[in-house]
């Protein structure tokens, strides 16, 4: 008898890279069916097919996760499908280190944390109804990374990611303001921040609603996916040289069908259950290729400041 695919993961950003992997991975598992939540159609039909993804293991849905508008509607849209929700992985961003201007949301908010995190994080407010209901054991994850964390080789690297009091935040986060910290515009730093609140997020989830609802909140660090259009809009000799780098040099380097698997393991897998866990597979720390939870920077574990930016937060995208 034909198994059916009983499961529905939801991953933001899966028209390329990280998110485009994982969704090949998950769609092989036959009892899960994946939501390519992705603001360009077309690429993503073409990317799925060019992978060989079986046309009954995906569906498309629009989703451009800078626009709370957008974020709104895609959720109307999945509710509409009928289908459970039991995973979501908030995996799609931006990093724009060259710009020397600050772009801007439809909102008006600086666009790569309004992409990173603010729209992600009205998605998994938004969504926390429908995992409830799902039946099996709800997940939901957030890409994390290395440059999170100035206790970490890759975080080291001036300028590190600091959201200071989030007097940017408090002040409405609309122009002049550019920085979560209120200060002058660093895109590498906008990016970095916006990885801070990704786990600042998972885990704040984690400490409101793990008890309460049994979902399983989680971050990961997949490795240095260096070939990833993530760093399309640096300098060609960067897209060139980094890759090279990460293989030879510091050994962080993996594929990026390495690091989709390793998303659709912390989806689907048993050994993933825990909730509030950040997972990594290191990137100096050769684990033999195994997983581990690893720690999180000093301000990513700050309680205080999670509440806070839940609470501002929550303000910007119109839920308080
Ligand atoms: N690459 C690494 O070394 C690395 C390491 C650690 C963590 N990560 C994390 O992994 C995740 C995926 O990155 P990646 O390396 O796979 O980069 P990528 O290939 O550039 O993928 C990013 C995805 O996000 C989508 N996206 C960007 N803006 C969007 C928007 N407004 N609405 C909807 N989708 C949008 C892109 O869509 P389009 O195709 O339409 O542009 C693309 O599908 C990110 O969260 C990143 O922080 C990456």
């Amino acid at each position: 008898m034909e198994q059916h695919r009983q499961l529905t993961v939801v991953i933001t950003g899966a028209s390329s890279g990280v998110g485009l992997q994982a969704a090949k991975a998950l769609s092989q598992r036959k009892e899960w069916h994946v939501v390519m939540a992705c603001r360009d159609l077309e690429k993503t039909k073409n990317a799925a097919q060019s992978l060989g993804m079986a046309p009954d293991s995906y569906s498309i849905i629009h989703l451009d996760v800078a626009s709370l508008d957008s974020v709104r509607e895609f959720v109307q849209k999945f509710r509409a499908t009928g289908r459970s929700l039991d995973a979501l992985v908030c995996n799609a961003a931006i990093y724009m280190p060259l710009i020397k201007e600050p772009l801007r949301s439809p909102e008006g908010f600086e666009l790569t944390v309004a992409t990173n995190h603010l729209g992600h994080f009205l998605l998994c407010n938004l969504f926390l109804e429908d995992l409830k209901k799902s039946s099996a054991k709800p997940r939901l994850i957030i890409l994390g990374t290395v440059t999170h964390n100035p206790k970490e080789l890759g975080g080291k690297i001036p300028p590190r990611p600091d959201l200071g009091e989030l007097k940017g935040f408090a002040e409405g986060f609309q122009a002049p303001i550019t920085m979560i910290d209120g200060k002058k515009f660093e895109p590498v730093k906008a990016y970095k921040d916006s990885k801070v609140c990704n786990v600042l997020t998972m885990r704040e989830l984690h400490r409101r609603y793990h008890e309460s609802t049994g979902i399983t909140f989680s971050s990961l660090y997949p490795g240095c996916v260096a070939t990833t259009a993530l760093f399309r809009n640096h300098y060609p000799l960067f897209q060139k040289l980094f890759p090279l780098f990460q293989k030879y040099i510091t050994g962080g380097f993996v594929s990026e069908e390495l690091a989709g698997e390793r998303v659709a393991e912390v989806v689907a897998d048993p050994a993933y259950s825990e909730s509030g866990m950040y997972w990594s597979w290191g990137n100096r720390q050769k684990k033999e290729g195994k997983s581990f939870v690893q720690e999180v920077s000093s301000e990513a574990s700050d309680d205080d400041k999670a509440e806070r930016l839940w609470e501002l937060s929550a303000k910007l995208v119109g839920l308080a």
